[in-house]
């Protein structure tokens, strides 16, 4: 069989825009998820898009004996792209332990498995979460890393520190662990998107739901930040650019060229952009009037983040490309999409 790509989480939002990616790359994809967060009618998107609908396996990555049979079903697995983790930050304050064990177990698994069956590369989902609010804006990858504000932004860091152990120990497969920042959009063909369940806690999903009608009105949360108008700032990348990078960064390390086992990469756009600015461009690009209005800060929000990719660009010689209205859009027509 030919050598594959395991996409752990790949029904998800950010998976399945990878998937598409890697295909349209010439890699060969399986995906497994449990579907805990997502829906088996995104492979047909992906296969609307690619032509190819991809492997998929419903197993769940804390499962190591699934994992194992899954491992030595397919021989070859080249690398691992592993997206599948709990994430949202409310829900790992009450559930920690749920979090810990999700998103940790996960990662052992697939290491001890990656050791065994001689995976060569690991590209890991981390997030700008690590950071904290940092001192120096924009925020580098040698920015120290802030105590975690939630169970779910600590398994992020854990999970750093598990993949570099076990390199510093070792281990021969090589990682690349990507820092998102804020991922928005959806692919230009409107076939895949962000399918939040239940009420969005994410900004974006929030806008186009409250646009659509399906939401009353959107909470900006806060005007009284350190702020040119008040309201938060975050770098808000469109998902499919951030899908690319995780085709560079793998394709880097199988052919041999990444300079360390190990690489840290900032994935966002270098600009950051504040709650009302997107509510203001959305309404622009979009026609749309939208009905908010501004409540109390969101315990634990960030005041002010945006990324230097500049590492990214450099290295990987890769660059987030989409205008924010773009991706505005995108947003838009995929809400329109499937709630029609
Ligand atoms: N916001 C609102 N109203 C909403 C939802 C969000 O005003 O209904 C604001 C937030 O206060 C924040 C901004 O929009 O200022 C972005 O909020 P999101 O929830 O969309 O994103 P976060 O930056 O809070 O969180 C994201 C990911 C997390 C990750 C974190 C790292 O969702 O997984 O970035 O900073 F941990």
């Amino acid at each position: 069989m030919a050598a594959s790509i395991l996409v752990t989480g790949g029904t998800g939002y950010i998976g399945s825009h990878t998937v598409v990616e890697l295909q349209q790359s010439g890699h060969r994809v399986i995906i497994v998820d449990n579907l805990s967060n997502s829906n088996k009618s995104v492979l047909g998107g992906i296969a609307k898009i690619t032509g190819t609908r991809p492997d998929f396996e419903q197993a769940d990555c804390t499962d190591f004996k699934a994992m194992d049979a899954l491992f030595a079903k397919y021989g070859d697995i080249k690398a691992v792209i592993h997206f599948a983790a709990s994430k949202a930050v409310g829900e790992s304050v009450e559930k920690p332990l749920l979090y810990y064990r999700n998103n940790l177990t996960s990662l052992i698994n697939l290491l001890e498995l990656m050791s065994k069956y001689g995976t060569e590369a690991l590209v890991f989902s981390s997030s700008c979460t690590v950071y904290g609010q940092p001192d120096v804006l924009p925020v580098n990858e040698d920015a120290p890393i802030k105590p975690a504000l939630s169970p779910y932004g600590n398994t992020k860091q854990i999970s750093e520190e598990i993949i570099t152990d076990s390199i510093k120990a070792g281990a021969r497969y090589k990682a690349s662990i990507l820092r998102y920042f804020n991922p928005i959009g959806a692919h230009p063909s409107a076939e895949i998107g962000e399918l939040p369940l239940g009420v969005p806690q994410n900004l974006i999903p929030y806008v186009t739901q409250t646009a659509a009608g399906l939401r009353e009105m959107l909470s900006v949360f806060g005007n009284d930040y350190n702020t040119p108008d008040g309201s938060c700032i975050r770098d808000y990348i469109h998902v499919v650019d951030l899908a690319k990078a995780h085709v560079v960064a793998l394709d880097r390390m199988l052919d041999g060229k990444s300079a360390d086992k190990l690489e840290i990469f900032n994935l966002g756009t270098g600009k950051g952009l504040s709650v009302l600015e997107i509510v203001e461009t959305f309404q622009r690009v979009t026609g749309v009037k939208l009905n908010y209005r501004i409540v109390g800060r969101r315990p634990g929000d960030i005041e002010q983040v945006w990324a230097d990719p500049e590492k990214a660009n450099k290295v990987l010689g890769w660059t987030a490309r989409e205008t924010v209205e773009e991706t505005l859009l995108s947003a838009w027509r995929w809400q329109q999409k499937i709630s029609s």
